[in-house]
């Protein structure tokens, strides 16, 4: 019974892996509700309004960040990574081998630091959203927005190559799955741009409000 509730060094690593895995879905989301968030094809539908999916993927990308943190958290207290306070911070810091853990046969120390590098991207992009029209911009807001992308690509490629579970059909299938949906949001906004209003402000003026 003890046992059962002891505190292995392990569960830790268990709870890195779940959170990480967690925060990519929900990022995923997060990203496909900004892109979609002009959508006239949304508009429409009337299931969500425009600030209702406005607050929605600021809740979620608040969400997934909490997540982050305790992922990052959790790696400190697990033996298998046991990264330091340091190594979760200064990204590329670590000078560890991790060439035995990788199971994609390459040494993950890298995509770890890319995984720091996303964070603080994905911080930026949560605390510029929420002082939105009070502290900054909305024009410094919507220049660094477009690092969403940048962080989408660092969190891709960091979850692949550090992760654990890259392996396995399912988590190939979550990666995938979340690269179709965002290269197609993406190549909509860019080709099909008559399924879109131009702005924020359009879209909270209409009818579907
Ligand atoms: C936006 C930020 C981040 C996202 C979305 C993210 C997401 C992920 C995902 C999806 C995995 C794969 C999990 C698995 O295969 O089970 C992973 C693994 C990992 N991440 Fe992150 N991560 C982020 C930030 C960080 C940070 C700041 C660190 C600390 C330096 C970090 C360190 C790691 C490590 C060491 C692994 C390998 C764990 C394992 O599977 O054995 N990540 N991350």
């Amino acid at each position: 019974m003890i046992e059962l509730f002891s505190w292995d060094t392990l569960y830790f690593w268990y709870i890195a892996r779940a959170t990480g895995i967690l925060a990519f879905i929900l990022f995923t989301i997060v990203v496909s509700l900004g892109l979609l968030m002009t959508s006239r094809a949304l508009l429409k539908w009337k299931f969500l309004t425009m600030p209702q999916t406005l607050k929605l993927h600021n809740t979620l990308a608040i969400l997934a960040l909490v997540l982050v943190f305790i992922h990052a958290g959790a790696l400190v207290f697990d033996e298998v990574m046991h990264l330091t306070v340091a190594e979760i911070f200064i990204p590329f810091l670590s000078n560890k081998n991790f060439q035995d853990i990788s199971n994609l046969g390459v040494n993950v120390g890298f995509a770890i630091g890319l995984g720091t590098v996303a964070m603080y991207l994905a911080i930026v992009l949560v605390i510029t959203s929420v002082l939105r029209g009070k502290i900054f911009s909305i024009k410094l807001w919507r220049l660094l927005h477009y690092t969403s992308f940048l962080a989408y690509i660092t969190f891709v490629i960091h979850g692949y190559f550090a992760g654990s579970d890259s392996k396995y059909w399912w988590m190939k299938a979550i990666y995938i799955g979340s690269v179709i949906l965002i290269t197609s949001l993406v190549s909509l906004r860019i080709f099909g741009k008559k399924c879109f209003i131009n702005s924020l402000s359009q879209g909270s003026s209409t009818p579907y409000k």
